[in-house]
Formats: structure tokens, C-alpha cells, sequence
């Protein structure tokens, strides 16, 4: 039986990322490569969220590939299964049990107001399902299963996390003080990382074109590519200013994978043209990225270590669960099983 380590000093993380695909660039820089640094300081707990990824139509062994490459880019990216328990969502059935309950605290109302909600069903409108409506409540369950403390995730997730608090808060006023209220984690910079092709929306795996996003696992010729093919602005000059988004989003990323202030990276490409700066950008990103890759593929290589991790990941994360639900259970009164 797998034993947690956890310090109880220590403040709780919960975070998840949907297996649709492998992860943008803006998952990375906005969510996963925060995730890492954050082991040392907090107790985290990290899941592949494949429950929420079915509310869009999936093609199962798709979406088999697609959450084992997850797991394992979650590694790749820096988490560590000895710190940190990291597991898929479907293997603990208390995400689901928690959800409906919850969602018997949650507003029709409150569902329908959700910006990503009303995207989305704009986005698949031959298939608005009830999952796509309630996945906001999932998503609190996921969090208030282990009273999370902090949820690190990027901007577009703001208003699902104040939903978990209002449905936290809900609770509790019914049944005295039990959920902890989760408070946001959003990075000072890299939060939003926009589309290389339209500046003004956030970079989406979604994006029907290929050449609006990175891949964590493209190649270096097609990163520099892509990079090379970002759409700027008219002025050519790199400087970080109101109206120049497409410049804003490469300097932003720039300067996260370099560790270069703005103000640097104005002064590093005075006098030069867009198109040195686009290839500079791009052998930066590539490079940054190589050793997730070797890792990735190490581990893709290793399918007994990655069972042994992710069942241990699971257990850990059962054991944590039961007893939130089993409280809630009790609770809202139900019955004792035992
Ligand atoms: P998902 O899978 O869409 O994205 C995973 C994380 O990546 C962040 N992100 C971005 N950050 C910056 N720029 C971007 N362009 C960008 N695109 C995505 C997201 O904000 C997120 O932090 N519902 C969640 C997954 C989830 C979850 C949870 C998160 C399920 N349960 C509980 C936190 C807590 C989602 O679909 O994220």
C-alpha cells in the first residue's frame, strides 16, 4: 500500500491539466512548468484531468495516448512522483461521488455564466452536453476534495476557481466551517500566452491553425517555424507596448525561458529587425524545451515505471479523498455504511 509523505507544516496544491492533445506552450509557461519549483515549499498533488476531457466528443485511443503522453510530460516538465502525487482523475472515483454532490450547491445560474462554458458550446454547437455545463462543478470537487490551499493555473481558469470558493462557501454556511476556500496561484508573467497568429486570443490547442500554437513536443525546426511565421506588427521594433501584442506575447515568452528582464530584452535587440528577433525567440523556446523531450521519451519508454507511478499516485490520492467524502456523506446525511 502506497504511503504519503506529506508534511503536515506544509500547505496543500491541487492542479490538473485536460489530456487533449500534448500540452501548448501556454500550458506550460501559464501552468505545468510552474508546477515543478512548487514541490519544495507545499504538499502538491497533481492529476491528468481525463474525466473533463469527454465533455468534448474524444476518439478513445486518442485519448488513451493522449493522457499516458500527459502523465509522463508531467514528469518530463519536472514534477516528481517521490514528492508529489500525481495520478489520473478517472482512477479516483471520489472526484466524480464529490461532484454530484456539489453540484446540489451549485446555481444553474451560476453554470451558465462561465465565459469558457459559453465559448466552448459556441465552438462544438452540434454537441452542448450537460458535461460541458457542469464541468466547472467537477472541477471544484477536484479541488475540495483535499481542501486545497493554493491552485496554480492561468488566467483563463480564474472564474472556474471562484466558482469552487462560492461553492465551498455555500457549503459551509449550510454545515459550519469544512471545505477549505482555494485562493488562485497566477504567475506574474506567461498567465495568458497568446496565439502566434491572432495576438489578441490565448494560445489553444483548439486552434484550427497549427501555426497559432506550439507543441512542448514539436522539433526545433518546427518551433523556429512557427516562431519565424508569428504575426506582429507593422513597426519593427522590439519594445513592449500597449497595441503590440503580437511583440508583447514573443517578448513575454522570450524573457520567461531566458530569465531576461523586458527592459533587457529591448535593450538586446535595439537596432534589429523583427525577423532576428522571431529566430532568436524560437532557439530559445527549442532550447528550453529539448530536455523535456529527452525526457519524455525516456519515460514513454518505460511503461512499467509509469503504471507503477501512476497507481501509486491514485491510491495516495483515494486515501485522501474517502475521507473528505465520507465526511460530506455524513454530513448532508447520509446514512453509515459501516
Ligand atoms: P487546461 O487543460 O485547459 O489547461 C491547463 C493549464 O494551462 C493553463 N493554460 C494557459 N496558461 C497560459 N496561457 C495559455 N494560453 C493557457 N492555456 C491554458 C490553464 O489555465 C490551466 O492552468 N479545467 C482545467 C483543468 C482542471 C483543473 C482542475 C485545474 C481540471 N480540474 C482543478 C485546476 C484545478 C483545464 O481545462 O485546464
Amino acid at each position: 500500500m502506497a504511503t504519503i509523505n506529506f508534511d503536515k507544516e506544509k500547505k496543500l496544491i491541487f492542479s490538473a491539466i485536460q489530456p487533449t492533445g500534448t500540452f501548448t506552450l501556454g500550458n506550460y509557461l501559464g501552468a505545468v512548468k510552474n508546477w515543478g519549483p512548487l514541490q519544495e515549499e507545499y504538499n502538491c498533488i497533481y492529476a491528468v484531468a481525463d474525466l473533463h476531457s469527454i465533455t468534448v466528443r474524444q476518439e478513445p485511443a486518442k485519448l488513451r495516448q493522449n493522457s499516458m503522453q500527459a502523465y509522463a510530460l508531467m514528469q518530463a516538465c519536472g514534477l516528481d512522483p517521490e514528492k508529489s502525487i500525481l495520478f489520473f482523475q478517472s482512477h479516483n472515483h471520489n472526484h466524480a461521488e464529490l461532484s454530484w454532490v456539489l453540484s446540489c450547491y451549485t446555481q444553474f445560474g451560476e453554470l451558465g455564466r462561465m465565459t469558457q462554458f459559453k465559448d466552448k458550446s459556441q465552438k462544438h454547437a452540434d454537441n452542448i452536453n450537460a458535461g460541458l455545463f457542469t464541468y466547472p462543478v467537477l472541477m471544484a470537487a477536484d479541488i475540495l476534495a483535499y481542501n486545497a490551499d493554493l491552485v496554480p493555473i492561468g488566467v483563463d481558469q480564474k472564474q472556474h476557481l471562484e466558482l469552487a470558493r462560492n461553492i465551498a462557501q455555500r457549503f459551509n454556511q449550510v454545515y459550519g466551517d469544512f471545505f477549505t476556500l482555494p485562493e488562485p496561484f497566477i504567475p506574474r508573467m506567461g498567465a495568458k500566452v497568446m496565439s502566434l497568429q491572432d495576438p489578441t486570443k490565448k494560445m489553444s490547442k483548439s486552434d484550427e491553425n497549427p501555426n497559432a500554437c506550439i507543441l512542448i513536443l514539436d522539433d526545433k525546426d518546427t518551433i523556429i517555424r512557427k516562431f519565424k511565421r508569428a504575426v506582429t506588427d507593422s513597426e519593427a521594433e522590439v519594445r513592449y507596448a500597449q497595441g503590440k501584442d503580437g511583440i508583447n506575447n514573443l517578448m513575454t515568452i522570450y524573457s520567461i525561458v531566458t530569465g531576461k528582464s523586458l527592459e533587457d530584452v529591448e535593450k538586446e535587440f535595439e537596432g534589429k529587425g523583427y525577423g532576428d528577433f522571431k529566430l532568436a525567440v524560437g532557439e530559445a523556446v527549442a532550447d528550453h524545451l529539448a530536455p523535456v523531450r529527452e525526457k519524455f521519451d525516456r519515460l514513454m519508454a518505460d511503461k512499467a515505471y509509469m503504471k507503477k507511478c501512476y497507481t501509486e499516485g491514485a491510491e495516495k490520492a483515494m486515501m485522501i479523498t474517502q475521507r473528505t467524502l465520507s465526511k460530506v456523506y455524513r454530513k448532508v446525511g447520509f446514512t453509515d455504511f459501516r
